[in-house]
């Protein structure tokens, strides 16, 4: 069959890569993709958001039979839900779903609704209420965007003078938009972080192998929340760990949601922090994760395909999910000044396209194509990602690999999987 990746990141990239490999795949089309997805198959050049419409009928005329949904953008905005109207097989959630992503205040709601463990909050919508608010956290605060912002809608800080200031700019629309005219705050939480990933099909699910990013921008998680500079997978995650977020957090949350009559049918990706009263919700996306995708789909011995398959057919428990025992580990090297400012079209040298069988995968990012030479297109612009042995084999060979990679600029993070 045809399949479609929307989406345009690295993960977009690491998905179409493993469909590429699918016995049941013919070609992997991308929209719009990267110059790495182009490596694979062809690239249709629409905005997923801003030319829906354009993009459900190409669907429908080019016969595609399977539309896999990398962002949340495009989830929050219905993709999937009007291509499940006319027909199409879909991974990825709709738009009531999606909320809880979309929407973070709907989330802690949702959460205390249903008495599933997460940090004590308020809502501010006035920036008259602002500081009152901020009196209730005097143990630290963090200071979230309702709606979505890349990534970079949370700042953590125990500093009230920052906390003001960032809540103020969101506030007033100066940071970001619309999404930040609703202001969430909620008390610091102190533990490890680990972000657990299940495919989902109504009340079923399975769990992905555990993985780990690094949302920091510099070494010594310091510096400002980025996308996620590298991840790894699997991480040391005990099977009682595992049981007791199932028991006190995912069921709870997929009964929840049926309960509440919102289909989930795709991914869940649940943000956890560990403290000393065990795991609380930091935060729900309803996506894969970029770039704890590019090293877990290294290590995904299932077809994909076949994963989709059985959550729309409700068979998804009696799936079993094949893993590679080893360690992959993705490095992803950024435009100087990423999170913030950086330059675009730069062109890049090096081994940037690899076989789609090596144990060395370059996941493409922000890459494009000017006259047919490859230039850097965004801030994160490749996710270098290895198999190895362990995690010193994993990370030894992608660091090797990423020295071979040049464009003005090139930074990274000298810790990952360190
Ligand atoms: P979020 O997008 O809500 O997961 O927030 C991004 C990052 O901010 C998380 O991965 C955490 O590192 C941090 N964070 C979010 N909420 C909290 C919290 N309540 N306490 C401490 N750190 C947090
Ligand atoms: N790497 C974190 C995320 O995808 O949200």
């Amino acid at each position: 069959m045809k399949v479609l990746v929307v989406g345009s990141g690295g993960r977009e990239h690491a998905l179409a890569w493993s469909l590429a490999r699918s016995a049941r795949v013919t070609e992997v089309i991308s929209c719009p993709g990267n110059a790495g997805t182009a490596a694979l198959g062809p690239r249709w050049d629409l905005d997923p958001v801003a030319a829906s419409a354009d993009l459900e009928e190409r669907v429908l005329a080019e016969g595609i039979g399977r539309v896999v949904i990398g962002p949340e953008a495009p989830l929050v905005d219905g993709l999937a839900d009007r291509l499940r109207a006319r027909g199409v097989a879909v991974f990825g959630v709709g738009a009531s779903a999606a909320r809880l992503e979309g929407s973070k205040v709907f989330t802690k709601e949702f959460l205390q609704r249903h008495g599933i463990p997460t940090a004590r909050f308020e809502v501010v919508r006035e920036e008259g209420h602002l500081l009152a608010a901020l009196e209730r956290f005097p143990r630290g605060v963090v200071v979230k965007a309702d709606g979505l912002a890349a990534g970079k809608g949370v700042v953590v800080t125990d500093d009230r003078a920052i906390a003001e200031e960032e809540a103020r700019a969101m506030l007033d629309g100066s940071r970001f938009g619309e999404a930040g005219r609703v202001v969430l705050l909620e008390e610091r939480l102190r533990g490890r972080e680990v972000s657990m990933l299940a495919f989902v099909s109504g009340r079923q699910h399975q769990w992905l192998e555990p993985a780990q990013d690094y949302k920091a921008r510099h070494e010594g998680n310091t510096g400002p929340n980025t996308g996620g500079m590298g991840a790894f997978s699997p991480t040391e995650t005990s099977a009682n760990l595992r049981e007791r977020i199932d028991r006190e957090i995912l069921r709870p949350t997929l009964d929840g949601l049926a309960e509440e009559g919102i289909p989930y049918h795709g991914l869940l990706y649940v943000g956890i922090m560990l403290t000393d009263e065990g795991p609380q919700v930091l935060e729900f996306n309803c996506r894969f994760g970029d770039p704890e995708t590019q090293p877990l789909l290294m290590r995904l011995k299932t077809d994909l395909i076949d994963i989709f398959d059985a959550i729309d057919g409700g068979t998804l428990e009696g799936l079993e999910l094949e893993w590679d025992p080893r360690t992959a580990l993705c490095l992803v090297l950024a435009s100087d000044g990423y999170p913030g400012s950086y330059r675009r079209g730069l062109p890049v040298e090096g081994e940037v396209h690899t076989p789609v069988e090596a144990e060395i995968q370059v996941f493409h990012a922000g890459t494009g194509l000017q006259d047919g030479s490859l230039v850097t297109a965004g801030g994160r612009v490749f996710g270098v990602t290895a198999l190895g042995r362990d995690l010193v084999e994993a990370r030894a060979l992608a660091y090797a690999h990423a020295d071979r990679i040049r464009f003005e600029g090139c930074s990274r993070r000298e810790d990952i999987g360190a």
